[in-house]
């Protein structure tokens, strides 16, 4: 065969193949087929040179190398390209900074809840849930709460129109976490120590310290010899623990249908004193209808507003910034 026409079909396909390279897998099997020092077609064309007549070889000599500069050069050329990120062929910029991605975060009273939960466990309370969706004896009968007595007011609770529960009584959604007490202990013989954490809905009017939702956490702790002084030290350690500083706890005598005695419950913190909850013994009358002994056991309840906590540990002065899911406030925390 002519050795120039071997010369020139040989960068023809060379050329082609590096062109058609599309990664850099592809452009180094060409590199391998066309350049390759042991047995590539390069590697013909040389033995093919060797044959040739004596006059024709410093000419063909030549083109050779040539060629061979030339398909070098292309190879490289074509992996230059390759090496550069794929944007850029596309005109855009890739060495302009990043559009930074923003790391959610928990809500700031989720993180409470967090905490709260984990203070507690560590005063020997399990964590339990409630629905949100109560029937009235659980939200009020078994609490002792009467028929008549004002919480139970159509207009102080948001009442589910049509929905009624299984025993037949309307449904409403629950105003306090106190209906949890009755679900744990309709299910559990004492001894009990709970926490429920969780939100409740009243009717109120908004504004920067009252929401028609909010949150509590409600405490239980049923036993033999359970006392109002083991109620105080809970609350002082719980608190304390969330603070971080040494909390006083101060009670002022109250009334609770579901508690005898009652307290409200108030804590000194930096230089105030802040309510933050109501509390008591639990009533014998609750005790009984769940089926407890009143002569056996005693125990202490107590609710706590969470928010409260939050707003004063965090300096937060609008309980609406909360539910706002404005990103500026709560990328803060
Ligand atoms: N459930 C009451 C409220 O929402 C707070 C409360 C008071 C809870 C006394 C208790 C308690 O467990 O013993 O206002």
């Amino acid at each position: 065969m002519d050795a120039a026409k071997e010369i020139a079909e040989y960068e023809r396909a060379a050329l082609a193949a590096i062109a058609a390279a599309a990664d850099a897998e592809a452009l180094e099997a060409a590199r391998v087929e066309f350049l390759g020092k042991k047995k590539g077609r390069l590697k013909n064309l040389q033995k093919l040179l060797g044959q040739v007549s004596a006059e024709e070889r410093p000419v063909l000599g030549q083109k050779f190398n040539d060629v061979k500069t030339r398909v070098t050069a292309a190879l490289e050329a074509r992996r230059a390209e390759l090496d550069r990120p794929a944007a850029a062929v596309e005109g855009i910029d890739v060495t302009l900074p990043g559009k930074p991605l923003r790391l959610g975060k928990r809500h700031p009273l989720t993180q409470t809840i967090g905490e709260f939960k984990s203070i507690m466990a560590r005063l020997g309370f399990s964590v339990v849930d409630g629905p949100e969706i109560e029937d009235e004896k659980h939200n009020f009968e078994a609490l002792n709460i009467s028929a008549i007595h004002p919480a139970r007011d159509p207009l102080d609770n948001f009442y589910l129109a049509t929905a009624e529960s299984r025993s037949g009584g309307p449904l409403l959604l629950r105003s306090q976490t106190s209906t949890v007490q009755i679900r744990v202990m309709e299910n559990t013989p004492p001894p009990v120590r709970i926490v429920s954490l969780g939100r409740v809905y009243r009717p109120d009017t908004i504004d920067a310290t009252h929401s028609c939702m909010f949150h509590q956490m409600e405490g239980l702790w049923i036993a033999e010899g359970v006392t109002l002084a083991d109620l105080k030290t809970v609350l002082r350690l719980f608190a304390t623990s969330y603070l971080g500083d040494d909390v006083t706890i101060r009670f002022r005598p109250s009334f609770f249908p579901f508690t005898e005695p009652s307290v409200e419950v108030d804590m000194h913190w930096g230089d105030d004193w802040m309510e933050i909850g109501g509390a008591g013994m639990v009533d014998p009358n609750v005790l009984r209808s769940v089926g407890y002994d009143p002569e056996q056991v005693t125990g202490f309840a107590f609710g706590l507003g969470i928010e409260r906590f939050c707003m004063r540990r965090h300096g937060i002065t609008d309980i609406r910034r909360f539910y706002e899911n404005d990103v500026r406030f709560l990328q803060q925390f």
